[in-house]
């Protein structure tokens, strides 16, 4: 992909050397509200949410998408998903609060959690959310708490690790021995068996293999090993699946000379296999989930951010933000790459080399090292690529430093979608015990 493709597929554009996104422009932006400040843009939202669904129901009609709202917590983000009819993966009890204060409705919700307590469970068995659990001991707690509570043992699912894994970091791939998530093949059959005697109804299955999944043929051996574990299920103990769920993980292009996950590639994995088996009518006829949240997510937003300070110690050269590890903590946690640009290139010919780095106190607040850039100024501004997935949401007040707003474009207007946390928000829960006051 040609560099000016690539900062088009995410509504990237320099005009007479202004940065535009959105169609607009950045500079204009950052005049007006305080940076650093996340920015979304609500049309590629929409855009690479029609792409997976137009994908999904090109090889299997009887499909959902379950956005993984971990990627991206934002209530109006939330809402704009849902009038593209989407529904949602919660990994929390405060997510599944984000879903349904903004309207969502309790069928629209899977509840993959891990380590889940019986406050968890509660929560889901008062709220009718259909809990995908990963362990036996789990299956025994909550069905104690269907039992206590009075209600309908409906539908439950359970995690599976296929063992092989991917993603574009240790720490981000799932599947695995020496992981904690999901059941492994060992202990499918007894955590079905066992569902079924306790009285739970209905079934589905799932399976998450890691996450920032670029090459789609990663999910090639994953796969062919669900689909196995699936026939089993099915052919030991006549298990009709109501849905099978591929979890999420599709990759998005951090880098310019790198190409989007192909698509097509991507549905062959999943389609042909699990058609295969639908169609030998064996498991029931159950519906495709997956579960993406970087892919819809990530190209979405940008982070507006300003320099501070120019400094070359003799031996390199620093450009020092207002944006660090606390805004953003990807490239500190992952080593993940983003991209960083210039908000204006105008008569600027100078290439030079710079590590970007943040204000925080360690040394490893940094946005991107040797970046070469057109020559960097103070008061200058930069954005920061992809962050909206995984950006806000991973975000800290660290150094007690306020968390940023968040703005969104719809069809050339901004609106403020969360304001910019204050000192007194940092200390507003804490207490002083009477006798230090
Ligand atoms: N489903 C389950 C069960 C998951 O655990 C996750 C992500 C997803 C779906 C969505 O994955 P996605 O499509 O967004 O890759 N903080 C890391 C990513 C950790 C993802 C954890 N689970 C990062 O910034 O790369």
């Amino acid at each position: 992909m040609n560099y000016i493709d690539w900062l088009s597929r995410k509504d990237l554009e320099y005009r007479d050397g202004g940065l535009y996104f959105a169609n607009l422009n950045t500079l204009g932006i950052a005049e007006k509200f305080r940076t650093p400040i996340y920015i979304i843009n609500e049309k590629t939202i929409r855009k690479r949410y029609r792409e997976l669904k137009d994908t999904l129901n090109s090889g299997y009609k009887k499909n959902k998408i379950y956005f993984a709202v971990k990627s991206n917590t934002n209530l109006s983000i939330l809402k704009i998903l849902v009038s593209e009819r989407s529904n949602f993966d919660c990994s929390s009890t405060g997510e599944i609060h984000a879903c349904l204060s903004s309207g969502i409705s309790p069928e629209r919700i899977i509840y993959t959690g891990n380590m889940f307590t019986n406050n968890d469970f509660k929560f889901a068995i008062d709220n009718d959310i259909l809990t995908n659990l990963d362990s036996y001991s789990q299956l025994i707690r909550l069905a104690n708490l269907y039992e206590k509570n009075g209600k309908d043992k409906r539908i439950l699912s359970f995690r599976f690790n296929p063992e092989f894994g991917a993603g574009h970091h240790p720490h981000t791939i799932t599947a695995g021995k020496e992981i904690k998530f999901g059941i492994l093949e060992n202990q499918m059959i007894k955590v079905y068996s066992k569902a079924r005697d306790l009285g739970f109804k209905k079934f589905g299955i799932h399976q998450h293999i890691g996450s920032g999944i670029i090459n789609a043929k990663d999910y090639e051996k994953p796969i062919e090993k669900f689909i196995t574990i699936i026939e089993k299920l099915s052919s030991q103990l006549g298990i009709q699946f109501e849905f099978v769920d591929f979890g999420g993980g599709l990759g998005i292009p951090y880098r310019p000379e790198q190409d989007p996950l192909d698509l097509n590639i991507y549905s062959e994995i999943v389609f042909t296999r699990f058609k295969e088996i639908v169609e030998k009518g064996e498991i029931g006829e159950p519906f495709l989930f997956i579960e993406p949240g970087r892919y819809i997510s990530a190209e979405s937003s940008i982070i507006l951010t300003q320099i501070n300070t120019i400094k070359d110690n003799g031996y390199k050269l620093f450009a020092g933000l207002d944006a660090g590890f606390n805004t953003l903590i990807r490239p500190t946690m992952y080593g993940s790459y983003h991209h960083i640009i210039n908000c204006n290139e105008k008569h600027k010919k100078k290439i030079l080399k710079y590590d970007i780095v943040g204000p925080i106190c360690e040394s490893g607040d940094v946005l991107g090292k040797d970046r070469e850039l057109p020559e960097l100024n103070e008061g200058d501004y930069l954005a920061i690529l992809d962050a909206g997935a995984y950006g806000y949401t991973m975000s800290s007040p660290y150094n007690s430093r306020p968390r940023p707003a968040e703005l969104l474009i719809n069809d050339g207007n901004l609106y403020k979608i969360r304001n910019e946390e204050t000192f007194d928000d940092l200390i507003r829960n804490q207490t002083v015990p009477d006798y230090l006051k």
